[in-house]
Formats: C-alpha cells, structure tokens, sequence
C-alpha cells in the first residue's frame, strides 16, 4: 500500500490495493490512514455494489442515511445524484454527515459511478488543524460548550431541499432530528481534539440564542474552511474516498450543470461523541 498526502493538513491517497480483496492487516493500515488524515481516496478500484456493502459490513456497521434515495436493489448504498436537469446537488455546503444523530456515523465510502467530463470535485477540511489555529483563550471557551445539531431546517417540508429541484427525489420528510454535542470532541482512536460543528447541521449552542451563537459559529466556520485546511479530491472513474466525520468537514462541488454525476455513498455507523 503506498500513501501520498493531499495536502498538507488532511487527505491521503492511497495506491496499490484493491479494496475487494483487501488483507486484515492492510485494512487496519487503511483504517490507520483514514483516522489519521481524515479522507483516503483510493484510485483504479474495481468494487461492485455487492463489494462495496461487503467492504463496508468489514470496517464496520451501516447506517442506512433516511433521506437520500436508494439504489434499487441495494438499501445500504444511498444514491448521491445529480441529473443532467438538475440545478442543485447533495451536499453543496460544507457538513458533516449525521452530526443530527445522537450517535453520528463514523465516516462514509464514496464511490464515483457516473462522473461530468470536468468539475464535480469534493473538497474536504480537517477539523484538527482548525481547532489547533485557535487561541488558548478561545480553545479554552469552546471546551466548555457543546452545540446543538439537527437536519429539520434541511429536509423537512418547508426546508432547504423542498425549495429545490432535488425535493422530489428526497425521502424522510416526516422525521425530526436532534442531537447535542460537545463542541470540541476527542477523536476516539487518534485522541486528538477536533471542531465539532458545521455549517450545515449546527443550529447554536446550547443554553444560547441561535442570534447569540452566530457570530461565534461564523467565526470557527471562516476558519475551518480556510483553504489551508483543505484538500481537493478530483474523482476518476474508479475512485473510492473514506472519510472520517468526526475529523473533516466536506462539500461537494456544483460546477457541472448539464452534466450527471452519480456517486454511491454507504454510510458507517459511529461511535458516542466524547469530549
Ligand atoms: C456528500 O456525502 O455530502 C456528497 C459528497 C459528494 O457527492 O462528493
């Protein structure tokens, strides 16, 4: 297996193994990878959906995500698409996944299906080199707090995707989310201290208004997507990224409009947020 970083705070690539018939031991060295940088984008993979499922059951449980279509035939694999027609993609923000959950899934396997001639990237941002930019003084104030997160303001009717041309193919806009974190957590394997709040799913912190919170939250978010915390993952067919929700933020971009890009996600179930 040979890596090479991304970039300099988050991101690997990863070359010389198949995933369908990968050892225990080189899965434990990509598990390795994953949790140290973040995001691994494995190249020249040749993973049918069945592998995928079977990959993913070895690195761990499914969480089946409850919004997003699935592929037919496959419920585990969740269908990130965006048709020639269409305006608006999945995940055009920068999130993390899940952070609604009370249990927020560990990370996701993307793999690239269906690619536009050029654009589509997704671009990833690590919540380690985030938090160390920070001052004492303020790393000291946000290790006191924790967050409160939800998806209602995004998928429920009336939320962001029912104003979009994606509403149709959306499911679960009955459910109601919330969850609330810490806001600096430990990474349960690297131990190190991570940002845990995100653009997408973060509604304020808790005993604070969501105008009292605002501002604070703008702040980490400018800082957390600075594009020096950021790696590019450019997709080629055969492409396969891992990431790691607890230690990157990511979004996917929408610069392909004409074209289709299809992308089957398996989400991974998590482990209890710790601070
Ligand atoms: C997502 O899981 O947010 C989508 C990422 C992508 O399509 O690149």
């Amino acid at each position: 297996m040979h890596q090479s970083p991304l970039a300099e705070h988050v991101g690997v690539e990863i070359t010389g193994v198949q995933m369908s018939s990968l050892e225990d031991e080189a899965l434990d060295a990509l598990k390795q990878a994953v949790y140290q940088n973040g995001v691994a984008v494995l190249r020249d993979q040749e993973l049918s959906p069945e592998q995928h499922i079977a990959f993913a059951k070895r690195w761990g449980g499914i969480d089946v995500n409850p919004f997003f279509p699935t592929n037919s035939g496959w419920p585990e694999i969740a269908e990130v698409r965006k048709a020639e027609t269409q305006r608006v993609n999945i995940g055009g923000g920068w999130h993390t996944d899940h952070s609604y959950d009370e249990i927020p899934a560990m990370g996701s396997i993307l793999v690239a299906r269906e690619l536009p001639p050029s654009g589509g990237d997704t671009l990833f941002s690590s919540a380690g080199a985030a938090y160390d930019s920070l001052s004492d003084g303020l790393k000291q104030t946000l290790d006191t707090l924790r967050a409160v997160h939800s998806a209602d303001h995004i998928y429920q009717p009336g939320g962001f995707y029912s104003k979009t041309d994606q509403a149709e193919e959306l499911t679960g806009q009955e459910l109601s989310t919330r969850a609330v974190h810490p806001v600096v957590i430990r990474h349960p394997v690297t131990g190190r201290k991570l940002l845990y709040v995100n653009p997408g799913f973060t509604l304020h912190f808790e005993g604070w208004s969501r105008e009292e919170s605002l501002p604070l939250l703008a702040y980490l978010y400018e800082v957390a997507s600075r594009e020096e915390f950021q790696c590019r993952v450019q997709w080629q067919p055969g492409s396969v990224a891992i990431w790691d929700n607890r230690a990157t933020w990511h979004l996917a971009l929408n610069d392909y409009h004409g074209h289709r890009r299809v992308m089957h996600r398996i989400t991974l179930t998590g482990d209890p947020i710790a601070a």
